[in-house]
């Protein structure tokens, strides 16, 4: 069977844990060639040297997605050593500590915000020149189920993700002409280092057990489950695939019946 990604470049961040790095393993599978950003150094680092040992073209830089000059000179290597992007995966993303609105911090909030929501936006500034450039191109934006409704003592990550989703169908309809599709991926909990962290809060904040913890994260979820990894990294695939020609301007979610 042909490779859906042959010879494309995948831009992807936040791709040294979580979602981010199944999916620049599967896109590698897929024939793709790499572009992979994130924060954390030593981490980035290691998935991208098991990928180059698979034979995968993998470029790295460390960057923190809410600067915009970090996430310009990313583009530019990119060109310098790719000279291309055809799919952008705008993954990196943050928590912030549970609270109720009123005791957010203003400094969490806006950290949330720069991360959640700037980061994406900085990341299609570089993404469209490219893709317009090159007459076409994909680009999925990771929002979350709180980016399509509220999500309790989350409120400035809600904030956030819902804007992810804003800036994800305005783009869409304003490069649909050009051929660039842009989508938004809105998961609900799934085990990734992110949410073991969120159990690990309401454990100790309620004095009950990491198993009872994800009891409660989960029981509005009507499958009565988190995800797994690969159930949302699939669709990340599926979104930006070339078969997928007429699908733009959407908010997927993948959330075991929570926003139904
Ligand atoms: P994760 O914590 O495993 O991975 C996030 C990655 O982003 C980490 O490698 C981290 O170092 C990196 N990162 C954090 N801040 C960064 C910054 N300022 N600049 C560059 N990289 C940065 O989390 P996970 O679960 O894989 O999350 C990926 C995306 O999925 C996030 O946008 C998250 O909000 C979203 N999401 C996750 C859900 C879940 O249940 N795990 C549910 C809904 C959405």
């Amino acid at each position: 069977m042909d490779k859906r990604y042959q010879d494309q470049v995948v831009m992807i961040t936040g791709a040294a844990s979580g979602f981010g790095k199944m999916a620049a393993e599967r896109f590698a599978a897929e024939g793709a060639k790499l572009a992979l950003s994130d924060i954390s150094e030593e981490a980035l680092g290691a998935v991208a040297d098991a990928l180059r040992a698979n034979g995968t073209t993998v470029v790295t830089d460390v960057m923190d997605v809410s600067d915009e000059a970090q996430v310009m000179a990313h583009g530019a290597h990119i060109k310098e050593a790719l000279g291309a992007i055809h799919v952008g995966i705008n993954n990196a993303g943050i928590g912030h500590n549970l609270a109720p609105t009123h005791m957010l911090t203003t400094e969490e909030f806006d950290r949330n915000y720069a991360v959640n929501t700037r980061g994406v936006f900085l990341c299609m500034k570089v993404q469209l020149p490219f893709m317009l450039a090159q007459g076409g191109g994909a680009i999925l934006n990771v929002s979350s189920a709180a980016g399509l409704t509220g999500a309790s003592m989350l409120s400035g990550y809600a904030a956030a993700k819902h804007a992810v989703v804003g800036l994800t169908r305005a783009a869409a309809d304003e490069y649909a002409r050009k051929k660039i599709r842009v989508n938004a991926l809105c998961p609900a909990f799934t085990i990734t280092p992110m949410v073991e962290e969120m159990a690990e809060q309401v454990s100790s904040r309620g004095g009950i057990s990491r198993e009872q913890a994800l009891g409660s994260i989960t029981s509005r979820i009507p499958m009565g489950r988190v995800a797994q990894p690969e159930e949302i990294v699939q669709a990340m695939l599926w979104a930006c695939a070339p078969e997928n020609s007429f699908m733009t301007g959407q908010a997927i979610a993948l959330d075991g019946g929570l926003t139904a």
